[in-house]
C-alpha cells in the first residue's frame, strides 16, 4: 500500500471532474492498485484550498458531513511552491488552459514541480508544444515522470499504445482522429444539418468548449499530434514548421458531394515522412476516406488513431469520446501508471 500526495492546478471543467472521480473511485484505486490518492490542495486562479486528502473527504460525505465545507475555504496567500514543498512529494495534476503559443501557465508549473521532486501528469498541452525538449530534459535528471494523456485524446490511448504496446517496433506514420468536438461537427453535418446548427448542437451538448476556435480552426488536432510525435518519435515537431486546416468553411453541399462519390469528410492529423531519414513533418486538413478506411467509422464525439508500423502491421485504436469525465479518467490512468507496479 503506498499514499500518494497529489495537487491538483486548475478547478474547471476538468479539474472538477478529476476531483469528483478521485473522491467516487478511491476505495476502487485503493482495493485494485494498492494505492491510497490523497488530494491535499486544490489551486487555481482564484485562490487556493487546503484538503484533508481523499480519504477524509470521502468519509466525511458518507457520514453526511463535509461535501460543502471542505471546498469552501478558497485563500489567496497559499503559493505553489510553498505547498509543494509543505507535502514534500507527489504528483502536480496540471488542468489549466492550453495556450498553444505562450505555454503558460503550465510551463512554469510544471517547471517549479518537477524541479521540487514532483511528478507532473497534464491535460494541459500548450507546455509541452512550446517547451517539450525542456520539460523532458528536465524530467528525466529528476528522475520523474512527466505524463500526458489527458493532452493527447484524453480517454482514447495514444501514448501508452505508441511508447510501451509497440515498443521495439518501428512506426513508420500515424494518423488520427484527435479532436472530438469537430469530428461530432462532421458527423452531423453528414446527417445534413449545417455547420452552424451542428457546433450549437454540440455547444448545447458541452462537447463544445465555450470558445472552440483552436478546435474548429484545426489547432487542437495539431497540438495533440505533435505532443504524441515528439514522445513516440522523439520529434522536435514545432508549431510554425505544420500545415494546419481546419473545419472552418465546410458547406453542406461538399458533405453532400462527398456522400455522392461513397467517401466520408474527416478531419485528420498526419505524421509522416517521405522516406526513412528525411525529416518528419504533421499536417492537419480535411480528408475524404474510402469507406473501409479504418477512421471512416469513427462518429460522434469519439476519436481515433492509427499507427503504421514495420513488424505489427497497422495499429487502430478507436473510441473514448471527448468529456471532462474522460480527461480525468485519463489523468488518473497516468498517475497509476507511475506508482503501480504491475504496470
Ligand atoms: N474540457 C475537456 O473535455 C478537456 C479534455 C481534455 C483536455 N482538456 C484540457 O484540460 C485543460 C482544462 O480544461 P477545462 O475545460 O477544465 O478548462 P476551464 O474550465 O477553463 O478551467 C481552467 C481552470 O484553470 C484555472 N487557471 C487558469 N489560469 C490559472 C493559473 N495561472 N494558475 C492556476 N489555475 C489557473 C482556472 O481558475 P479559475 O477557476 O479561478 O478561473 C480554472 O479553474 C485545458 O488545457 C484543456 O485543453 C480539456
Amino acid at each position: 500500500m503506498q499514499k500518494v500526495n497529489i495537487i491538483l492546478v486548475g478547478f474547471g471543467r476538468v479539474g472538477r471532474a478529476f476531483y469528483e472521480l478521485l473522491k467516487e473511485k478511491y476505495d476502487h484505486y485503493r482495493e485494485r492498485y494498492g494505492l491510497f490518492l490523497e488530494l491535499r490542495a486544490i489551486v487555481r486562479k482564484s485562490g487556493t484550498v487546503l484538503l484533508s486528502g481523499t480519504r477524509k473527504m470521502v468519509s466525511e460525505a458518507e457520514s453526511g458531513s463535509g461535501e460543502k465545507s471542505e471546498l469552501s475555504g478558497w485563500i489567496q496567500t497559499f503559493s505553489l511552491a510553498d505547498l509543494l514543498e509543505e507535502f514534500k512529494s507527489g504528483v502536480l495534476v496540471d488542468c489549466t488552459p492550453s495556450d498553444l503559443k505562450t505555454g503558460e501557465p503550465g510551463y512554469s508549473l510544471t517547471k517549479m514541480a518537477l524541479s521540487q521532486g514532483w511528478h507532473v501528469v497534464t491535460a494541459s498541452k500548450g507546455a509541452l508544444v512550446v517547451h517539450p525538449s525542456e520539460l523532458a530534459a528536465e524530467a528525466r535528471k529528476n528522475q520523474l515522470a512527466l505524463k500526458a494523456s489527458g493532452a493527447t485524446a484524453a480517454a482514447l490511448p495514444t501514448l501508452d499504445v505508441g511508447l510501451h504496446s509497440l515498443a521495439g517496433a518501428e512506426i513508420l506514420a500515424i494518423e488520427g482522429i484527435l479532436n472530438g468536438t469537430t469530428n461530432y461537427i462532421l458527423t452531423r453535418m453528414a446527417d445534413g444539418l449545417s455547420f452552424s446548427r451542428a457546433l450549437m448542437e454540440a455547444s448545447e451538448k458541452g462537447i463544445a468548449e465555450p470558445n472552440p476556435v483552436q478546435d474548429i480552426e484545426g489547432w487542437d488536432t495539431a497540438a495533440k499530434m505533435i505532443i504524441i510525435a515528439n514522445k513516440v518519435l522523439g520529434t522536435e515537431i514545432k508549431m510554425s514548421e505544420t500545415r494546419v486546416h481546419g473545419i472552418n468553411g465546410l458547406t453542406e453541399e461538399i458533405m453532400a458531394r462527398a456522400a455522392q462519390i461513397g467517401k466520408t469528410i474527416k478531419l485528420i492529423g498526419r505524421c509522416s515522412r517521405e522516406s526513412p531519414g528525411a525529416p518528419w513533418k504533421v499536417e492537419v486538413g480535411l480528408a475524404l476516406l474510402n469507406p473501409d478506411h479504418p477512421l471512416a467509422m469513427v462518429d460522434g464525439s469519439n476519436k481515433g488513431i492509427i499507427f503504421y508500423t514495420d513488424c505489427m502491421g497497422y495499429v487502430v485504436v478507436t473510441g473514448g469520446k471527448s468529456d471532462p469525465r474522460g480527461a480525468a479518467a485519463a489523468l488518473i490512468k497516468d498517475i497509476i501508471s507511475i506508482y503501480w507496479r504491475d504496470f
